[in-house]
């Protein structure tokens, strides 16, 4: 039995299933160890033994439902030849594109060679990964690796993308149409390679103006989702459009995804209630893992009960923050275990 699966394909579980968005990583004393012996975080993405073993890490401390594979949304970006460094306490630098030469030059293509390593890690770890457990490939939405490529780093309001949405549509729909080609492309390959669900993650949707939302995140997911479920008609697909709001119901009714992904923002038992066909992922605030015990404990209880009726995945609203302390994630997979 495989409850994450069971749950977005309409089955009835006896509990909700479990994973929390970046649970490999900083907060676990044996991640840093790994993560010290090697260079930088890209040697650690590209090392099939590595990645297997982090992303293992957290199951069997923990032991949620699902593995996510190690990796990073940037590493499309990078396999086109664009330079990637992560910087210490500052998040990622890349290589910026602004005119049309520039995507001239972009390799986007031969990912089953160039990201060769990624897809060793998700065979890897299907091959070691406890059956009953499900293991999840993932990719950037095209608008978020969009604002990385423009802006160049993590900044605050991605200003310089959206300016250049307005200024040069044309350009801007080129590189949304390569974006689209590769991450099909890219998650293919992770489901051949043993991904049994794949999320998309457009972390940064809520920057877009309502008036783009249409264009660039349902009819740029639709694109997406529709190629892959010609290629692999079983394989699960859970959108993650951080900061949708308002659009929300809108975005579950319209997209063909399986599983949406609720941000902290969002009341996911409201958003549940609009359209019951999907599963709904979310959206525990993970400060509040950082917080007191109990009032973790006591929101916990209060999302439990909300969505007791509905297909529900128990996650975070957005990543696992270095802070976290072990022992409140090792209560809350206690309370996430048991029924009802
Ligand atoms: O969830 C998991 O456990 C799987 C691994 C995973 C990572 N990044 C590892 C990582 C996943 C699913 C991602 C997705 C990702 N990467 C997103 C989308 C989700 C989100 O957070 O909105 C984005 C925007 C990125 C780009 C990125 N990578 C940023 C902004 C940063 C810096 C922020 C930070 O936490 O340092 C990274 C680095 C990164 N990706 C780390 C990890 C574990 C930390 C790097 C380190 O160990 O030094």
């Amino acid at each position: 039995m495989k409850l994450l699966l069971d749950c977005l394909e309409g089955k009835k579980t006896q509990r909700a299933s479990f994973w929390f968005m970046r649970q490999a990583g900083r907060y676990l004393p044996e991640y840093r160890e790994i993560r010290a012996s090697l260079n930088g975080f890209l040697d650690l993405c590209y090392n099939p033994e590595k990645a297997t073993e982090v992303t293992l890490q957290p199951i069997r401390r923990f032991d949620m439902d699902a593995a996510i594979i190690f990796s990073d949304i940037l590493v499309i970006p990078h396999s086109f030849g664009l330079k990637l460094d992560y910087v210490e306490k500052e998040g990622p630098l890349l290589e910026t594109v602004s005119e049309e030469k520039d995507l001239l030059k972009l390799d986007a293509a031969h990912f089953e060679k160039k990201l060769a390593p990624v897809y060793e890690t998700l065979s890897k770890t299907r091959s070691l990964l406890p059956k009953e457990k499900t293991l999840i490939g993932f990719a950037g939405a095209p608008w978020t690796l969009a604002c990385y490529m423009i802006d160049g780093r993590g900044k605050k309001g991605f200003e310089a993308t959206r300016k250049k949405l307005f200024s040069d549509p044309k350009f801007f729909d080129r590189l949304m149409e390569i974006l689209e080609r590769s991450i099909v492309e890219h998650l293919s390959l992770q489901i051949q390679a043993g991904a049994e669900v794949v999320q998309l993650f457009d972390s940064w949707a809520g920057l877009l103006p309502a008036t783009h939302i249409q264009k660039y995140v349902i009819d740029s997911h639709n694109r997406i989702t529709d190629s892959l479920k010609k290629k692999h008609p079983e394989t699960p697909i859970i959108g993650f459009p951080k900061g949708l709001g308002y659009h929300y119901p809108y975005y579950a009714r319209e997209t063909k995804m399986n599983g949406i992904g609720v941000d902290m923002h969002t009341p996911i038992e409201t958003i549940s209630s609009a359209n019951s066909k999907k599963a709904y992922q979310g959206n525990l605030d993970p400060l509040l893992l950082v917080g007191n015990l109990s009032d973790m404990k006591h929101e916990v209880a209060r999302l439990k009960t909300a969505m007791r009726e509905k297909r529900f995945i128990f996650n975070l609203g957005h990543g696992m923050v270095p802070e976290t302390p072990i022992e409140h994630v090792t209560a809350l997979c206690t309370m996430l275990k048991e029924s009802a």
